[in-house]
């Protein structure tokens, strides 16, 4: 089976590339040799490949920068998913499209459904789910993974910022009132390819919204310390810095940060038997991969 894959050199494409399964002919593609957000190129890019399915991890995900910087963010994040779907559309193929806790308010005590009402807080999640939006409504056939706090030992994520800091500084802080799940780039790329597989076998999937996150929920504290505590056990940090508990507040950014982004993974683990990663192992191996 043909796959495009677009956005592949961030995270998440990487490791679509790095784990694509046997009988799959992958073609990875960077943003310089394809801009999602031009549609005569996103048209020649498929004409010419004929793909089977597309998987876009391309994304605009400057989340503070969009603020500033709208106009890109909507053409990548809106406009891009837009042309991909027309171009899937065209040849019926279907779009795996990765999105983002962001489409929420933020505001939730209880884990997230797909059913949820969204209602985005900034740019970056308005944009994003503009994104779905247009793919919803142009190709019929559409998987819209929703996910969260992604790190990977390629690209930039917090795992990576943490481990800088921890060599910098003695002590830092980090904030403790805002929840998540953090989420391996791996763990999505397996996710995602885990329903190609079942689509190739089946010629069909149950499509629609999903949320795929790693577990268990923690605050970016809490992330923290662990980040720590295996580093300096696997000896990629001397000594483990003191991590001070502090409040959002006190880390003001140019975009809101959701203070709840825990999202509840049930449906996809229901519908295609894929179930949450714990983000501690997943860590482990990253951290492995980088010492
Ligand atoms: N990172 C997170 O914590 C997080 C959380 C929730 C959801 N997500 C979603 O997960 C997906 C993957 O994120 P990621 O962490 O892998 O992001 P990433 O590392 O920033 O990778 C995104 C990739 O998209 C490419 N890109 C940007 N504009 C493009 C364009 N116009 N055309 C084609 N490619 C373009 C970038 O290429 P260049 O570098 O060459 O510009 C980059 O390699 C995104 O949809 C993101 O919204 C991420």
């Amino acid at each position: 089976m043909r796959v495009l894959i677009t956005g592949a050199r961030g995270q998440v494409g990487h490791e679509l590339l790095r784990l694509a399964p046997e009988g799959f002919q992958v073609h990875g593609l960077g943003s310089t040799a394809l801009d999602i957000g031009n549609a005569a190129q996103v048209a020649k890019v498929v004409a010419e490949f004929q793909p089977q399915l597309i998987i876009n991890a391309a994304a605009y995900t400057a989340v503070d920068k969009a603020e500033s910087d709208a106009e890109r963010a909507w053409a990548v994040n809106r406009d891009g998913v837009a042309n991909l779907a027309i171009a899937a559309e065209r040849l019926g193929i279907p779009v795996f499209h990765i999105s983002t806790d962001y489409v929420f308010a933020g505001d939730a005590r209880e884990p997230y459904r797909e059913s949820d009402p969204v209602g985005p807080t900034g740019v970056y999640g308005a944009s994003k789910l503009g994104g779905e939006v247009m793919l919803a409504a142009n190709c019929s056939r559409n998987i819209i993974l929703r996910t969260s706090w992604v790190f990977g030992a390629h690209g930039n994520n917090f795992v990576k910022t943490m481990l800088r800091l921890g060599r910098e500084r003695e002590e830092l802080g980090v904030v403790a009132d805002q929840h998540g799940c953090p989420t391996s780039a791996a763990s999505i790329a397996r996710a995602l390819w885990t329903l190609a597989v079942q689509y190739r076998d089946h010629g069909a999937l149950q499509w629609g919204v999903y949320h795929y996150a790693g577990t268990p929920a923690c605050t970016w504290h809490e992330f923290a310390l662990e980040i720590f505590r295996q580093a300096h056990e696997l000896g990629l940090l001397e000594r483990v810095p003191v991590v001070r508990a502090i409040a959002t507040t006190d880390y003001p950014t140019p975009a809101t940060r959701p203070a709840w982004s825990v999202l509840d993974c049930s449906k996809l683990h229901e519908a295609h038997d894929i179930a949450q990663a714990d983000w501690r192992e997943e860590l482990g191996l990253v951290l492995r991969e980088l010492a």
